[in-house]
This record gives C-alpha cells, structure tokens and sequence, in this order.
C-alpha cells in the first residue's frame, strides 16, 4: 500500500482519498454528522447552495419562495457566516445544535472545494480532521486498494500548518495498521507531527488558527485539536448532484 500526501489539493486521484481541513470545515462536517445530521451536501459555490435551500425558485400558494424543509446551509467566507446561510463554519456552534432528520448544505473557502477537486477524479472521498483521525485511517486503510491520498485544503491556496499536522497523525495511524511505502509529502507530515509540538500548540500557531482567534473563534481552534474523539468518517459519494453538490 502506498500512501501519498499532498500539501495542497491538486487532483488525479484514483483509489481512497483522505481530505482534510482541520480548521474547520471537516471537523464541522464530522461535528454535523454526530450531532444527527442524515447527510451533507458539498456545494460548489454558495449560490448552489442557496439554490438548494429555496428549492431552486420553487414558490408556493402565495408566490412565495419556498424552502427546502429539511436543508440547512453551513459555511463562510473569510471565516465568517455566509449572508443567507443558517450557519457559520464553526464546529463549537454545530455542537451546540440537534441535526436529527436535516442535510447540512455545506460550501466553504477552501475544504469543500478541495473535496470536490478529489471527487473529480472519481475517488473514494473520505473527510479527516484530527477529531475523527484513526476511525479515518482505519476507514482509508479498509477501502483502499492500492494507494491512501491525504490532501490537505490549506487556507487561500497556502499551504495549512494545521492540515500538515493532522496528515501526520493520520499518517502515524496508517503506519501502526499495515506496512505503506510513504512519499516526501507523507515523510514532511510525519517529521511535523514529531516536531511541532502537541495538537493545540500545532494549531494555535498555524497562520489560520491565529486568524481564527483574532476573528474571537479561538473556541474552534481548542476544539478542532481533541485528536480521535468522533468514530464517525463522511464518506462522499463521487458522483455529483444535478445541483453540483457531493453528498
Ligand atoms: C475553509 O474551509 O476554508 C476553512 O474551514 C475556513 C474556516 O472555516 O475558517
């Protein structure tokens, strides 16, 4: 078994891709999904997710526009909650909150972008933060047949410290469950994870993470560093919606 991380997303995946925004849009997915949320919808753009939230212009009786009864849209742009959208990116925030029977619509700044760009080339899309690490890496080493691909979304197309960190820890996982033949950018996540310290020291000196605190969300910071907490993995069907969403 191979396993390959890219610092940044950049495609041509064909086998069991692990995608990783750890501040914060795959912690906020996995926080969805254990606080009851049925499933997750990965938009394109906040139009389309928009569009999915008012049916796509469908109106009732009255000519009003009528919404969608189960979809509740989460996402942000530079951090903060998208105009229209129920909620921000802010996995404290979907903590707090009951999802029994709802599909989160999700499209942020860079995450669900990078899962889309791994759903492109037809691959197994699992999403991975630090908070469900080894059930990810157990889930990957499960599925895939010849090669792991752990890429990291990064922040504003710059690499990400904190996405980097947790491709380490996955890494270290992957390596205590079977023998991978690892690339450079598996061996700088590993030499990361040995070096930066523990989880919240890695993410609070991580450009985005200091954003994130700067923005008063330092709350998401803290709780996006609770390494293997969640069991739960979203696994994102390739294919993609008549609306352009992964779910
Ligand atoms: C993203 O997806 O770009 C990040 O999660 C940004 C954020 O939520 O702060």
């Amino acid at each position: 078994m191979k396993l390959r991380v890219d610092l940044l997303p950049h495609g041509g995946y064909s086998d069991t891709v692990l995608v990783i925004d750890v501040l914060r849009a795959t912690t906020t997915a996995v926080t969805y999904l254990e606080r009851g949320a049925e499933a997750l919808l990965l938009t394109a753009s906040p139009d389309i997710a928009l569009g999915l939230k008012w049916q796509l212009g469908a109106e009732g009786e009255a000519g009003e526009p009528l919404r969608h009864p189960s979809y509740l849209l989460g996402g942000e742009r530079g951090g903060l909650a998208i105009p229209g959208f129920d909620f921000g990116n802010s996995p404290v925030e979907a903590a707090q909150q009951n999802f029994t029977g709802k599909t989160i619509v999700m499209n942020t700044t860079n995450g669900t972008a990078a899962a889309h760009v791994a759903a492109q080339s037809g691959s197994r899309v699992l999403l991975a933060s630090l908070t469900n690490a080894h059930a990810a890496a157990r889930r990957a080493k499960a599925l895939a047949v010849e090669e792991i691909a752990i890429v990291c979304a990064g922040t504003d197309e710059r690499v990400g410290l904190e996405d980097v960190y947790a491709a380490g820890v996955i890494a270290e996982y992957l390596l205590a469950l079977g023998e991978l033949s690892v690339d450079d950018g598996a061996r700088i996540a590993l030499t990361l994870r040995r070096s930066a310290g523990n989880p919240l020291e890695a993410l609070s000196s991580s450009v985005h993470g200091q954003t994130l605190e700067k923005l008063g969300l330092g709350e998401d910071v803290r709780y996006a560093a609770q390494v293997s907490e969640s069991t739960v993995v979203p696994v994102l069907a390739a294919e993609q919606d008549v609306e352009g969403a992964l779910k």
